[in-house]
C-alpha cells in the first residue's frame, strides 16, 4: 500500500427520472433507467484510514458510531475493496453528511459515492470512474451516479452509471423543499423489494419507465424544460402508485409533501414554470430554470409545510481532497 488514508467529497443526486426495482438484487443492478442530477449542496465528506492495528472496521456517522444493517453495508464495501487490492487490514471510517441522514435526501448516494472513492485510494487503488461508478453501485444504486458531475444516466442492467451532459449544459435548480427533520421509517433498498414482489402495478413501471427516460433524456440535450418537467413528475408519481399498490401500502408522502405538490401545480398555473419530483421520503424537490428559481424558492419557503429549502444548482463529481480538517 502507497498510502492508507484519503478523504473524499462527494454530492447527493436527484433522479429526475427514477430507479425503483432490480432486475438482480445479488448485484444490485437496476430494472430501469434512471437519469439524475447531481447537486452542488448535499455534501457527503468520508475519511477512511486503513490502520493494522484495528480487530474489526470502525464506521461513524455524523460523529456517532453506526451498527446493525448499516455498518453492514460499509463493511460490505470495505470487503470488495480489500479484496481488490489484496489486503485484509481494517479499516476506520468517519463520514459527514451536511444535510439529513436518510430522510429521503439521497444520503446513501453521496455517502457511498465518496466512500467508494476514499476506501479505493486509502487502500492504493488507483480506480477509474467507471470501475467506481461500478464499486458504488453495488452498494447503492443510486451511489452510482453521485461519481458523475452534472446529468447522468444508469440504464437498466448497467453496471456503471455514466454522464448525459455535464453541469454547465443547463443552468436549472433544485430547490429541496424539507418537510420534517429524522429517518424515514422504511429505506429504499426494502420498499422497492416489497413493491417488486407484491405491486400489481410493477410490471406496469417496468414496461413504461425507459420511454419516460428517453423523454427526459432528449428534453435535457434539447433544454425543453416543460417536457422534462412532465417526464418527471409522471415518472415520481409513477413510483409512488407502484408503491401504494402493496399490502399494506408504502406511503412515503404526507400531508405536507402532497400540500408542497398542490402548491407547485398551483405556481405552474399561474404561469411561474416549476415542476416537483419526491423519492423515498416527505420532502419535496421542485425543478426551476435559474431565472425562476429565487421565485419560487420564496413560494415554498413561506408555506407552513415547509421547514428550510435548500436551493441547489447542478454540481461536480466525487473527488479526493486535502482537507484534513475535522469532520463534523
Ligand atoms: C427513490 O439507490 O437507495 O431515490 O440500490 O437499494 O441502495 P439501493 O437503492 P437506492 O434507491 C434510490 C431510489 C430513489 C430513486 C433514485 O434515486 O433513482
Amino acid at each position: 500500500m502507497t498510502t492508507n488514508v484519503a478523504r473524499a467529497i462527494a454530492h447527493s443526486n436527484i433522479a429526475l427520472i427514477k430507479y425503483w426495482g432490480k432486475s438482480n438484487s445479488t448485484l444490485n443492478l437496476p430494472a430501469v433507467p434512471s437519469l439524475s442530477l447531481t447537486l452542488d449542496g448535499l455534501t457527503s465528506t468520508t475519511s477512511v484510514q486503513f490502520d493494522a492495528t484495528l480487530d474489526s472496521d470502525q464506521v461513524q456517522l455524523d460523529g456517532k458510531l453506526t451498527l446493525g444493517r448499516e455498518q453492514a453495508r460499509v463493511v460490505a464495501m470495505l470487503d470488495r475493496v480489500r479484496a481488490l487490492a489484496q489486503i485484509d487490514t481494517r479499516a476506520r471510517v468517519s463520514s459527514h453528511n451536511d444535510f439529513p441522514t436518510a430522510a429521503g435526501l439521497a444520503s446513501s448516494a453521496s455517502g457511498f459515492a465518496a466512500l467508494a472513492l476514499a476506501s479505493s485510494s486509502a487502500a492504493g487503488l488507483e480506480l477509474g470512474l467507471e470501475a467506481l461508478s461500478a464499486l458504488a453501485r453495488q452498494s447503492s444504486a443510486s451511489a452510482a451516479r453521485s461519481l458523475f458531475g452534472g446529468f447522468v444516466n444508469l440504464l437498466a442492467d448497467a453496471e456503471s452509471a455514466q454522464q448525459v451532459a455535464p453541469s454547465e449544459h443547463w443552468d436549472l435548480r433544485l430547490l429541496v423543499a424539507v418537510t420534517e427533520e429524522g429517518r424515514k421509517p422504511v429505506g429504499s433498498t426494502e420498499a422497492m423489494e416489497i413493491t417488486k414482489r407484491e405491486s400489481p402495478y410493477y410490471a406496469a413501471w417496468l414496461a413504461h419507465a425507459p420511454n419516460l427516460y428517453r423523454e427526459a433524456e432528449q428534453a435535457i440535450q434539447h433544454r425543453q424544460f416543460d417536457t422534462l418537467g412532465a417526464s418527471m413528475e409522471q415518472s415520481t408519481l409513477m413510483m409512488h402508485a407502484s408503491m401504494w399498490a402493496t399490502r399494506p401500502a408504502i406511503l412515503f408522502l404526507t400531508d405536507a409533501t402532497l400540500s408542497v405538490m398542490h402548491r407547485v401545480r398551483t405556481l405552474r398555473g399561474q404561469g411561474l414554470p416549476c415542476y416537483f419530483t419526491i423519492d423515498a421520503g416527505p420532502h419535496v424537490k421542485v425543478l426551476a430554470q435559474a431565472e425562476h428559481a429565487e421565485e419560487v424558492e420564496r413560494e415554498l419557503a413561506v408555506l407552513d409545510q415547509v421547514l428550510r429549502v435548500i436551493p441547489c444548482a447542478p454540481g461536480p463529481g466525487a473527488r479526493l481532497t486535502t482537507d484534513e480538517g475535522p469532520l463534523c
